[in-house]
């Protein structure tokens, strides 16, 4: 029996669902406790991609079963149209997806909301416009609708007419379009009588699992950075993808966890606005996004792309408490004469290599580059670090050092057996 967490240690977009896929051949459970349908977990089966959402990415494995944890915000339209992808792949989510009882829902309203913000903020976050942050306004607001109320449709209905009743009370004719909302509440209130059915006691289910010694694997969404109290505030997301938030988000001791694997690519990317030290606005950056398709999974957005920012990571690993890594992308720097390591920041003529002391001054860093030599030969596919070339091996083991977190997985191309475990 184990319980194993899977978590983005850097800005999110880490390659977690691979990760996760691969864990999943001897898992039993797979939990998400945060986030809702702004993420994207790309997998492959038989060499289609496809890119989940909000289910855990552990469902293409047939022995199973998930739970989208009291810590979601679940978009019932979403959640359908993922349904309706697997089911075309020929997986059956019936009895096998648990939504539990205090996830919150977004609705079209918050949805608009998101839009509404960000196009009328004068500091733009770049949200992925999915009604992520409003919901969990509305949670924390305690006007939020549960997951639970999905289940007596006239609760709901009421619900869902006094949303509408603020929304027009507190925002003019002109912000929305009051036709367009209507339209899309039918639909809404259809998908949400479609998921009713897997809205269950996902709690009782995780502690009875645990009890009777299953392997469990908790998949985070977004990544570390990103986290809404130990993130790039204000630029991050609305909820807790750190080694916290499983606690919170799922019901489930931290102590219980027997390891926490930081996922972090060989580089570093960011999507939205924010800070980023290690950001390359020039060819280096263009061809990191071009070799690596660094474009959004959620919004297709082309991403921000930087060396590896290792004061970053540092900070991710203390907080976490990760005891492996698994290190994703390698075989993108396949083609870099050199690849750089930034293990401190400058600010003002001084140096920090502790993210805490210099997060407030992010705007202003020079990051401080350690260069080493590339290796120019590929990587893509290889399955035993052995066969890594030697420059590439430094390059993992030095990260390692510098992390002071063993790497032991090592993924190399986005395909299932493209994968080096140490
Ligand atoms: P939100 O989560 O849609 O509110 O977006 C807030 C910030 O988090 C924006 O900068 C998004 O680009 C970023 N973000 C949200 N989800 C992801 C993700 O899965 N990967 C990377 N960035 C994300």
């Amino acid at each position: 029996m184990s319980v194993v967490s899977v978590i983005g240690g850097q800005w999110g977009d880490e390659g977690k669902g691979k990760i996760v896929d691969y864990i999943c051949r001897d898992i039993d459970l797979v939990a998400r406790y945060q986030g809702g349908a702004n993420a994207g977990h790309t997998v492959y089966i038989n060499n289609k991609k496809i890119v989940l959402h909000q289910i855990p990415s552990g469902i293409i494995r047939e022995n199973c079963d998930c739970i989208l944890g009291n810590g979601m915000v679940v978009d019932p339209i979403g959640l359908v149209e993922e349904i309706k992808l697997l089911e075309s792949f020929n997986i059956d989510v019936e009895d096998r997806m648990y939504i539990a009882f205090n996830s919150h829902i977004v609705t079209p309203f918050h949805k608009m909301i998101d839009k509404f913000s960000e196009s009328k903020s004068k500091k733009k976050i770049g949200t992925t416009l999915k009604g992520i942050g409003p919901a969990y306004v509305d949670k924390y607001n305690r006007t939020g609708i549960l997951a639970f109320d999905l289940l007596d449709h006239s609760n709901l209905n009421l619900k869902i007419q006094s949303k509408l009743s603020d929304l027009t009370s507190q925002y003019d004719n002109h912000d929305f379009d009051l036709k367009e909302i209507k339209d899309s509440l039918d639909k809404f209130k259809e998908c949400c009588e479609k998921i009713s059915k897997y809205i269950k006691d996902g709690f009782n289910l995780l502690h009875e699992r645990y009890k009777s010694n299953s392997n469990i694997l908790i998949e985070g969404a977004q990544g570390t950075m990103l986290d809404i109290d130990h993130g790039t505030y204000p630029y991050v997301t609305s909820s807790s993808p750190t080694s916290g938030g499983i606690s919170t988000g799922l019901g489930f001791p931290g102590n219980q966890v027997n390891e926490n694997i930081g996922i972090f690519k060989a580089y570093t990317t960011r999507v939205g606005e924010g800070p980023f030290p290690t950001e390359l606005n020039d060819r280096f950056g263009e061809k990191l996004r071009k070799i690596g398709s660094e474009f959004g999974a959620t919004t297709g957005r082309p991403r921000r792309c930087g060396w590896f920012d290792a004061v970053a990571a540092r900070y991710s690993c203390k907080l976490n408490g990760f005891t492996k890594i698994a290190l994703t992308k390698l075989d993108i720097l396949d083609e870099f004469d050199e690849v750089l390591i930034c293990n401190s920041y400058k600010i003002k003529g001084k140096e920090y290599s502790n993210f805490s002391e210099a997060q407030y001054y992010l705007n202003e860093v020079e990051p401080v580059f350690q260069h080493f030599p590339g290796w120019n030969e590929s990587t893509y596919g290889k399955k035993s670090f052995e066969d890594l070339p030697e420059n590439a091996k430094k390059y993992v083991l030095l990260l390692s050092n510098i992390l002071e977190t063993p790497i032991k997985i090592i993924s190399t191309g986005p395909k299932r057996n493209q994968i080096i475990s140490i």
